[in-house]
C-alpha cells in the first residue's frame, strides 16, 4: 500500500530543513536550562549516564517511530492517528495518543513560556550591563529579584507567548524555515566559546569529572525516572511535536538518518551547556544543586567577569531565547494544526485562542515562584489512601506539578503508546515503505519499539513512582 497523502499544512522544502526544524524543536531550554540543573540536583555522572543510555536505547527508536507515524498520517497527530488506524484496520482507540499529546502540549508550554520569559529578561539585563563585575551572590540576587516580582514575570511570559503565537499564526513553514538556518549554528558557536572560556578561566577538570564520573550510589528510582523523562522532554518526544513535523517531511527523506542528526545535535548541545555551566560553577561559590536558577546564576557571573562579557551575554541569552521560541513553536503546532483541521477557522484565530489558554495556565506557573510558592494544588490527595501512588505529586506547587506530570508521566506514557502503535499496529509493508533501511537495522528498531523501549519505560515509571519497587 503506497501512501502518497499530502499534508494540508505544507511540506518542508528539503530533509535538511526538516532536521533544522526538528533540531530547533529539540534544542531548547531542556538542554541549556533543565539538563544542567537536574544533572546538578541528581548528582552528576550517574544521572548523565542513565540519561545518555535512555537517549540511545529509548529516545532514538521512539523518534523514528514518531516521525514514521507523522509522515504516513500527514496531518495533526490526532487525525494522523485516526487515518492510520483506519488504513491498517486498527481500533480508533489509538487516537488517544493524539489527544494526550494535545493536553501535554498545553501543560508543557504553559511553564516553558515562563522560563522562556526569564531568558528574554536576561537578554535585556545583559544589554543593560547588569552582570558587569558581578559575583555569584550578585547574580543570585538578580535572579531572586526577578522571581519575586509577579508582574515582571508576567510581562516576560506574555512577551514569550506573543512571539510563539505570532510565528505559529503565520504557519510553521513561512514562520520558521528562514530563521533557523543561521540561528542554530550561531547558538552552537556561542556554546563553544563558553566552553572555551570554561577551559581557560573555569574549572573544566571538575566539570568533566562531575558530569562523567558515575557515582552509582546516587541512582535512586526517582533519579532514573527523571533522567528517562528528560530524554523524552529534550528530544521533544511523546506528545506529537516531532510527529507533526514529520507530517511535513518529504517522502524521499531518510527517517533514520534525520533522527540520528537530530538526537546527535540535541545531545551535543546539552553536553556543551553542561560543561560550560559546571566549569563555571566549580570555579565559583555556586552549588551544582542550585536548582532552576543554575543557568541564570552561573553564566551571568562568568559574563560579568570576562572581556566582552556584556556582548557575549547579550548574544548568548538572545540565542537561548531563540532556541526556546523554536521549541515553543513545536509545542503549540500540534494543537493548532488539529484545531485548524477540526474547526476550519483560520490559523491566526485558532492560534490566538489556544495561546490565551496556555498563557492563563502559565500565570499559575509563574506565581509558584512568589505568591503561590507553597501552594500545592494536589495536597488534598495526600489523605486519600487509595491514591497513595500520587504521593510524589502532593507536595508540588503548580510549576513543579506541570513539569513533573508532563516530563515524568505524560511524555513517557505517550512514548510507550507511540512505540507500541508503530511497532505492532502498522503493517510490515507500511513500515518497510517508510523505513527503507538494512534488514538488520530494521529488525533492531522493531525489537526496540515493540519490546525493549515499552518495557523499559514502564519499569522506570512504576519504580520511580513507587508503585512497584525493583
Ligand atoms: N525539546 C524541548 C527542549 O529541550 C522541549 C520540548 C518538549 C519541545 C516537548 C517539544 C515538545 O527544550
Ligand atoms: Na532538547
Amino acid at each position: 500500500m503506497i501512501s502518497d497523502r499530502e499534508s494540508p499544512h505544507g511540506q518542508w522544502s528539503t530533509s535538511l530543513v526538516f532536521v533544522l526544524a526538528a533540531a530547533g524543536s529539540a534544542v531548547g531550554l531542556g538542554n541549556i536550562w533543565k539538563f544542567p540543573y537536574i544533572a546538578g540536583e541528581y548528582g552528576g555522572g550517574a544521572f548523565v549516564l542513565v540519561y545518555l543510555f535512555c537517549i540511545v536505547m529509548i529516545g532514538i527508536p521512539i523518534m523514528v517511530a514518531e516521525i514514521t507515524l507523522g509522515r504516513r498520517g500527514r496531518q495533526s497527530p490526532v487525525n494522523s492517528l485516526r487515518t492510520l488506524a483506519q488504513d491498517e484496520g486498527r481500533s480508533q482507540a489509538w487516537t488517544i495518543i493524539g489527544w494526550m499529546g494535545l493536553l501535554t502540549g498545553f501543560l508543557i508550554l504553559s511553564f516553558y513560556s515562563v522560563v522562556g520569559g526569564w531568558s528574554l529578561a536576561y537578554v535585556l539585563y545583559a544589554a543593560l550591563g547588569a552582570f558587569s563585575e558581578a559575583d555569584a551572590s550578585d547574580t543570585a540576587a538578580l535572579f531572586e529579584a526577578l522571581q519575586e516580582s509577579p508582574w515582571t514575570l508576567l510581562a516576560w511570559h506574555t512577551l514569550f507567548m506573543a512571539i510563539v503565537f505570532a510565528i505559529v499564526a503565520r504557519g510553521v513553514r513561512r514562520g520558521l524555515e528562514r530563521a533557523l538556518d543561521f540561528l542554530m549554528p550561531l547558538l552552537f558557536l556561542l556554546l563553544i566559546i563558553l566552553v572555551g572560556y570554561g577551559l581557560v578561566s573555569g574549572n573544566m577538570a571538575a566539570a568533566v569529572s562531575f558530569m562523567f564520573r558515575p557515582d552509582v550510589s546516587m541512582l535512586t528510582g526517582e533519579a532514573i525516572l527523571v533522567a528517562m523523562g528528560h530524554a523524552f522532554f529534550t528530544l521533544s518526544l511523546g506528545m506529537g511535536a516531532i510527529m507533526v513535523y514529520g507530517a511535513y517531511l518529504p517522502k524521499r527523506s531518510s527517517i533514520g538518518k534525520t533522527t540520528l542528526s537530530i538526537a546527535g545535535i540535541d545531545t551535543l548541545v546539552a553536553m556543551l551547556a553542561g560543561l560550560a555551566i559546571f566549569s563555571i560553577v566549580f570555579s565559583l561559590d555556586i552549588s551544582p544543586a542550585e536548582g532552576p536558577g543554575l543557568l541564570f546564576v552561573a553564566l551571568p557571573t562568568a559574563f560579568g567577569n570576562m572581556p566582552g562579557g556584556t556582548f557575549f551575554g547579550f548574544v548568548f541569552f538572545a540565542l537561548v531565547s531563540v532556541a526556546a521560541v523554536t521549541s515553543g513553536i513545536s509545542i503549540l503546532e500540534p494543537v493548532v494544526a488539529y484545531a485548524v483541521e477540526k474547526s476550519g477557522w483560520t490559523r491566526p484565530v485558532v492560534a490566538a485562542l489556544v495561546s490565551l489558554v496556555i498563557w492563563t495556565i502559565g500565570i499559575g506557573a509563574l506565581l509558584s515562584f512568589n505568591l503561590w510558592e507553597g501552594f500545592a494544588p494536589l495536597g488534598f490527595l495526600a489523605d486519600v489512601p487509595r491514591l497513595w501512588f500520587l504521593e510524589p505529586l502532593t507536595g508540588l506547587n503548580i510549576f513543579d506539578l506541570l513539569s513533573w506530570t508532563t516530563g515524568q508521566l505524560l511524555l513517557p506514557l505517550g512514548g510507550i503508546l507511540i512505540a507500541l502503535f508503530a511497532g505492532w499496529k502498522l503493517s510490515q509493508p507500511s513500515l518497510r515503505e517508510e523505513l527503507p533501511m538494512s534488514e538488520d537495522l530494521f529488525t533492531a528498531w522493531l525489537v526496540a519499539v515493540r519490546v525493549v523501549a515499552p518495557i523499559a519505560v514502564l519499569i522506570v515509571l512504576l519504580n520511580g513512582l513507587g508503585i512497584l519497587r525493583f
